[in-house]
């Protein structure tokens, strides 16, 4: 690559390789799906090439799994991990609580059991991904393929008891074909523009049978670093209250990424 980034590469960048620097030797790592995560995957591939960085790597989905291979990282399975020290991931929706919409790339079902399954999950996001109310994006619901209009229906009736804006659940397309996720289900992309229970609405749709597991992240997420498309990153801490700073890139196209493949 050139190393000429727009400033939201940027931001993903310098969120990425913020997050990179977190892990260490020996660590077993969750890793995220996105063009987010797609960073930090990369950038894990050039420290275990360059400083001899022994981790073994959980992928949360095939294409993550696959870029994980191709870079150099050991990829082991969750099974066979057990346990997660750390996972690394990006969001399409973030709030001050640390709470999350994921599910963007349709690898949220996954990425919740590893990010589980961790000590510690961090979220690697550009500034546009923080809002005060979770809901703009709209939030993917994984669902069988087994009657899944009338596990439509069901969670539209589900919304109007909630405290959400919009009710319409749309069938996530793959070209003429829906979207088929790693474990074979569709995608339900739940239009609702502003969620006021982020918590009760998690319960209540996971309890709609044909549900497999919906985008909502809450109490899962310990830290969040976020980019900017300037070159700063912020490293903000939800448990300890703290937030650092720091300045990865001088966003001026300061050719910093040459060392990284496409
Ligand atoms: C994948 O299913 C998602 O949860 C992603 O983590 C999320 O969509 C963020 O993706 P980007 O980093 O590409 O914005």
């Amino acid at each position: 690559m050139t190393g000429e980034l727009s400033p939201i590469d940027t931001a993903k960048y310098v969120a990425a390789r913020r997050a990179a620097d977190m892990v260490e030797d020996g660590m077993r790592v969750g890793l995220g799906t996105g063009s987010t995560a797609a960073w930090l995957v990369r950038r894990l591939g050039e420290r275990v090439r360059d400083e001899g960085l022994r981790i073994k790597g959980v992928p949360t989905s095939t294409r993550t799994a696959q870029l994980a291979c191709e870079v150099g990282i050991e990829v082991v399975s969750l099974d066979q991990a057990g346990w997660l020290d750390l996972t690394i991931d990006g969001a399409d929706e973030f709030d001050g609580d640390l709470n999350l919409i994921k599910g963007g790339g349709g690898a949220h079902l996954q990425e919740k059991i590893v990010a589980t399954a961790s000590d510690q999950m961090v979220v690697i996001a550009d500034a546009g991904k923080e809002v005060e109310t979770l809901g703009a994006f709209p939030l993917p619901v994984e669902v069988i393929p087994f009657g899944w209009q009338t596990t439509r229906t069901l969670i539209e009736e589900a919304l109007d008891t909630m405290d959400v804006l919009g009710t319409s659940a749309a069938l996530r397309m793959n070209g003429e074909a829906p979207f088929v996720t790693d474990e074979g289900n569709h995608i339900l992309d739940l239009h609702l523009q502003r969620i006021g229970n982020a918590r009760q609405l998690a319960l209540v749709l996971n309890q709609v049978p044909g549900v497999v597991e919906n985008g909502l992240f809450i109490d899962i997420c310990d830290k969040v670093v976020v980019g900017y498309g300037d070159g700063r990153v912020e490293l903000r801490d939800i448990n300890a209250g703290t937030i650092e700073l720091d300045q990865l890139a001088d966003g001026a196209g300061e050719n910093l990424f040459s060392d990284l493949a496409d």
